[in-house]
């Protein structure tokens, strides 16, 4: 029999690999002149709980001084030096940055800006996707990477290039842009149907007269195309990323590939980039300690964590995903590279375990003596290493990480999502802009919607509804906030989760056009208008200054009372098949439905026609959970402000309820009769728990 008793086994995280993982972007290549720091960078790597290293991210330059030939020493003595110690390694493709002797030699692979004109070589994310030259270079390396390292005890994942981000405007791409337009049209006359392009005779009567748009030239008088454009350029990355990924496979590595996303870079459609890939990561660079107590203003940079962390998620269901970098301390590239105060880089760490990353790394290890970066917050900083406050800290997180290493591989568990996607995003908030300019409110709404959820201990997923990887069947409530756009099938899809008792809550903006932004006959898709059982006529907007009324009708069925704002944008509809709920208090449309509910087979239908003030989502939603069966993880109202509580469920059913305390000050959150222990100190937990400002507990009820 075993000696090892059960409890001392760590589950398996995202990448096979027993309990969380603790690293940092390594940076040798800038060493090379200094042995002894790399010497002390091993020595020093156990004393901060470092297990995981990514390397290579930038050292092409070194990897391939010059064309064709490599020198692989280097990475040869870090692999060495790492499977003595026991740690495993993120290996890089080099892509990110360019080495000179390449840009300089074959200016062709730099990118052109929207304006037209070629960047010059220098700074990193610089190169065109298109560029075959590029790419050539770019499989050759990562074959060439693949084979002296792809089957390396030490290896675990592939950190393919860095940050993806940006969008190039060179006649290669405009040439890729019109094959992928010929393969989605096949024929001018259907990509002029649906691009609507008789208005203001933009008719195209060649292939060759389509260019990329941009302020120039098609600025976005012709929604397609910009919506078309967008989506070429998250493709053609896709397709970047795929190449990159084949020259793996081809030099003989089967580990998995990531790409860490980029924070900022965002305007890429993550569920379209990331398709090649085996597993999710991002990097988060929060800054919400920073002024007064955030939750007190209206953009909330905690929330808004959580809430690109549920994206994570929801872009590989049922898988946990890595946080691949985070700054232990400052950033330099913030207005104000405030430090992190004592407590938030722990916090920080377990905001991210706790919605469901398997890992916290960081950048950097060691910060650089020149170059952009050298007053980054990193692990050793300049003026830091052991005993400084810094180091410490991460210390901290090791602690941590290694005592929740239970947690590893465990999922999230909600009942409710909220939509979010890319084409609503690009054509509310850049195209259309649809609510005034620069009022889109998509995602506000999404993220004031989350903010609920997060402050009421009720768990919550953000997801794609119409993709193929969404299962709606796991949820009881799906909010549907300014679902502009419809995608073929995705009505059916939610019509037959509808019928079969799912809750939808949808509102204003909602339904009107189709995948090609062209607006329904009658405004709204048919099939749309049935599930809301309403028909739209206008859309009304007001100014900052002014408000409509929700007038809540007495007995509606959600026993909702009094009245609310409505603000910015409400539509006025018509009852067809729906319930009033409320009713508008004032102006010509008083009296026409604000808010409804549409009985569809087992489910219900909920349309909200104007955006509200946060007063009509806290009652609203209470009241849905109430009446269609969600139940918090604690009472309403146990929780504190700028106290959140997240969990994660194991295989086995084991739950692990992570309290993250945001606030300077000291919290007490009632148990209500629920028992267990802190997996963080081993502490019983009864009746009320106290967490320490910016402290955290994690409960495992009993
Ligand atoms: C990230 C990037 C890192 C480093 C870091 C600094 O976006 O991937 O290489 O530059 O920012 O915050
Ligand atoms: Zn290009």
């Amino acid at each position: 029999m075993s000696s090892i008793s059960p409890l001392a086994v760590k589950p398996l995280n995202v990448l096979g690999l027993p309990g969380l993982l603790h690293g940092c972007d390594y940076n040798p290549d800038q060493w090379q002149h200094s042995p002894e720091i790399i010497e002390e960078d091993f020595r020093l790597f156990p004393e901060a709980g470092i297990g995981v290293l990514s390397l290579n991210i930038f050292g092409w330059a070194r990897l391939e001084p010059e064309d064709g030939r490599y020198d692989f020493g280097w990475l040869d003595d870090i692999f060495e030096r790492t499977e003595r110690g026991g740690r495993k390694i993120f290996l890089s493709t080099p892509s990110a940055a360019a080495p000179n002797w390449l840009t300089h030699r074959d200016p062709e692979v730099l990118r052109v800006r929207e304006d037209g004109v070629r960047l010059l070589p220098g700074g990193r994310m610089n190169f065109c996707p298109t560029s075959a030259l590029y790419r050539e270079k770019v499989a050759a390396t990562n074959h060439a990477l693949a084979a002296r390292y792809g089957r390396h005890p030490s290896l675990a994942l592939w950190h393919v290039s860095n940050e993806y981000h940006g969008t190039c405007y060179c006649e290669d791409c405009e040439a890729a842009f019109r094959l992928w337009l010929q393969r989605k049209y096949g024929s001018l006359d259907a990509l002029n149907a649906a691009w609507w392009s008789a208005f203001w005779s933009r008719t195209y009567t060649a292939w060759e007269q389509i260019r990329a748009p941009r302020a120039r030239g098609e600025g976005t008088s012709v929604h397609g195309i910009c919506l078309d454009w967008r989506r070429f350029t998250s493709d053609n990355w896709r397709d970047f990323i795929a190449a990159e990924i084949a020259a793996i496979r081809s030099g003989g590595s089967s580990v998995p590939t990531a790409i860490n996303l980029h924070p900022g870079g965002l305007h890429l459609d993550a569920w379209r980039i990331t398709a090649p890939t085996d597993v999710i990561s991002w990097d988060a660079y929060p800054a919400y300690h920073d002024k007064k107590e955030p939750w007190a203003t209206a953009w909330n940079p905690v929330v808004y964590q959580s809430f690109i962390q549920e994206l994570c998620r929801a872009l590989r269901p049922g898988q946990p995903w890595l946080l691949m970098e985070t700054t232990p301390s400052s950033a330099n590239w913030m207005d104000v590279p405030k430090l992190k105060r004592p407590g938030i880089h722990r916090l920080t760490v377990l905001q991210s375990i706790a919605h469901g990353a398997d890992s916290a790394l960081y950048f950097q290890w060691r910060a650089g003596r020149g170059g952009e970066e050298k007053f980054h917050g990193a692990v050793i900083e300049n003026s830091g290493g052991p005993g400084s406050r810094v180091f410490a800290d991460v210390q901290s997180a090791t602690d941590a990480l290694t005592r929740l290493a239970p947690v590893a591989g465990s999922l999230g568990s909600a009942e409710i999502a909220i939509g979010f996607d890319w084409d609503n995003w690009w054509m509310q908030s850049e195209i259309v802009a649809q609510g005034g300019r620069g009022r889109s409110h998509y995602p506000w709404e999404q993220l004031d919607l989350y903010r609920e959820h997060w402050e009421n201990a009720v768990p919550c997923d953000v997801v794609d509804p119409s993709s193929p990887l969404t299962d709606l069947g796991r949820y009881r409530i799906l909010c549907l906030p300014q679902h502009y756009l419809l995608r073929p099938g995705f009505v059916d899809k939610l019509t037959a989760w509808v019928e079969a008792g799912g809750v939808l809550l949808t509102g204003v903006l909602s339904g009107w056009v189709d995948d090609n932004d062209l607006v329904f006959p009658g405004g709204m898709d048919a099939g749309w208008r049935r599930l809301v059982g309403l028909r739209r006529e206008e859309l009304d907007h007001l100014y900052p200054e002014e408000s409509n009324r929700f007038v809540c009708q007495s007995g509606n069925a959600l026993g909702l009372t009094g009245e609310f704002k409505a603000i910015a944008k409400l539509e006025i509809n018509h009852l067809e098949a729906a319930e009033v709920l409320a009713t508008y208090g004032d102006d010509f449309y008083a009296g026409h439905p604000a808010l409804t509910v549409n009985k569809v087979g087992l489910g219900f239908v909920y349309y909200q026609a104007a955006r509200s003030e946060q007063g009509l989502r806290t009652a609203l939603l209470a009241a849905l959970w109430r009446r269609h069966g969600v139940r918090p993880l604690l009472p309403l109202g146990s929780l504190p402000l700028g106290v959140t509580l997240q969990r994660r469920v194991a295989a086995d059913g084991q739950e692990f309820w992570f309290f993250l305390n945001f606030r300077r000050d000291a919290q007490t959150v009632g148990l209500h009769d629920r028992t267990g222990h802190d997996l963080l100190t081993g502490n019983p937990c009864s009746g009320e728990l106290t967490l320490a400002p910016y402290g955290a507990i994690v409960f495992v009820p009993r």
